[in-house]
């Protein structure tokens, strides 16, 4: 079953605003015009869709709230900013179907009652933002967008703005203020967009992959997506699949097939064996290799103690040393801190420090316990969801391999070789 590369994986797709009305592309922006917004959060409720940019709230609740808020203007804003290490899906949709994010867009529009949207583009993304462009335009001279959309008295235009490379800026607020041209740096939460977003007036924001499903959910009905995947987290999801894996790349699969399955039968097995998995991206815990019977939703994962997140799942085989992988986890989230907050502004580089020296033969006895402290004050205190899932990697890398830990520290030993185990 394919919801969002039903296009792309058809010979000979390309993406233009043709292939897309020939694939029956913008229908179900016409039939949304003609329903009430009542009918269309209605739909998507139904769906059960929730965000796929790794916090997964409901999306039919999203909108709702933006569209009883009383505040006008309203907007939309589309979170392509993709910097979760691992992640390279929403990638796939914008530069080879861009008109079904922008007809998602529209519709997401026309429910809350914006008039106004933005598409926030990983400042990496070079392609992309191309194809955008050119598919904005093309969906402009096609009254798919603009004013009196496909003869309706419904006006609705997209900006394109790109980030420049802070991982942060793909925290909501964050995003907001690098989109304000502020520096991005994360707002306190609550007020949340929906309520307070782009200039503090009401804002739909969603990740890339999330809008990509609402075309097909109002041409085909709530009900029908509700019953893809897993019945309490319904739908097909985007894996990243990378690592130490035989095929690596991105497979929509319904929610809810097995870690094992997506290894296995989708991946084409473990390039050598198996040690750990990240199955969300460096923001998410290790799970060991005796735990690829998961299933591979939200609620599923976050019972297994770690979380889906933006679906990167990284393969990690025996060559890996856990120390090494802690500690370039935490050199990563050091470097991407804002520094807004000391928590993670400090933490960040405490536990950067403890790791570096773990690995160069200066371990302490006491860094486990203190790491510990740091992952749980990190956790609690931290201002938004970089500092306090900065430690998940880490922490549960101490967890699950601890002799790995012990080794380093007390006997000075790097059995793989890969930490240099000297002063560097
Ligand atoms: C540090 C950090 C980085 C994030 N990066 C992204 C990102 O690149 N893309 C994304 O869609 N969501 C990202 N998120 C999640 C967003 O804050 C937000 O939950 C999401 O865009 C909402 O859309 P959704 O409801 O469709 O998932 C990030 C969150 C955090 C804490
Ligand atoms: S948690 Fe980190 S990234 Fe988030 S506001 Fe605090 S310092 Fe900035």
């Amino acid at each position: 079953m394919k919801v969002i590369l039903k296009n792309i994986e058809k010979e000979g797709y390309d993406g233009s605003i043709a292939s897309y009305i020939s694939e029956g592309g913008y229908e179900a922006l016409k039939i949304a015009l003609k329903k009430t917004p009542e009918d269309i959060l209605s739909e998507l409720k139904k769906s059960k869709l929730v965000g796929r940019g790794g916090a997964a709230f409901p999306t039919g609740m999203k909108w709702e709230f933006a569209r009883n808020s009383k505040e006008t203007p309203k907007y939309v804003v589309c979170n392509a900013d993709e910097g979760e290490p691992g992640t390279f899906k929403d990638r796939l949709i914008l530069e080879n179907d861009p008109h079904m994010l922008i007809e998602a867009m529209a519709i997401a529009g026309f429910t809350v009652g914006a008039s106004q949207g933005f598409i926030y583009i990983r400042g990496e993304y070079f392609k992309a933002y191309d194809v955008l462009t050119a598919a904005i335009e093309d969906a402009v001279k096609n009254n798919c967008l603009g004013n009196n959309i496909l003869g309706s008295d419904f006006s609705f235009n997209i900006s394109l703005y790109r980030g420049a490379g802070a991982y942060v800026c793909g925290e909501e607020t964050a995003l907001l203020d690098s989109l304000e041209g502020k520096k991005g740096q994360s707002r306190v939460k609550p007020p949340f967009p929906t309520f307070v977003g782009y200039q503090n007036k009401p804002t739909v924001l969603n990740n890339v992959e999330t809008l990509s499903n609402v075309p097909q959910i109002i041409l085909n009905g709530g009900d029908w997506y509700s019953k893809i995947g897993s019945a309490d987290c319904p739908g097909t999801k985007l894996y990243c699949l990378s690592g130490d894996v035989k095929k690596p790349g991105v497979y929509e699969l319904p929610t809810g097939i097995t870690l094992k399955e997506l290894i296995d039968t989708y991946g084409g097995g473990v390039d050598g064996k198996l040690k750990a998995v990240l199955p969300g991206g460096v923001s998410s815990s290790f799970l060991a290799a005796d735990q690829l019977d998961v299933k591979m939703d939200y609620p599923s994962l976050q019972k297994a103690g770690s979380m889906l997140g933006s679906a990167a799942v990284m393969v990690v085989n025996d060559t890996h040393c856990m120390v090494d992988l802690a500690k370039r986890c935490t050199e990563f989230f050091d470097y991407e801190s804002c520094g807004k907050c000391t928590p993670c502004r400090e933490g960040t580089k405490r536990a950067r420090e403890i790791f570096i020296n773990m690995s160069q033969a200066a371990g302490e006895a006491t860094d486990i316990a203190l790491l510990k402290e740091l992952q749980d004050v990190m956790y609690d205190t931290s201002r938004c969801g970089l500092g306090q899932a900065a430690m998940n990697a880490a922490g549960s890398a101490m967890d699950k391999f601890p002799s790995e830990f012990e080794k380093h520290i007390t006997k000075k030993n790097c059995e793989l070789g890969i930490c240099p185990m000297e002063k560097v």
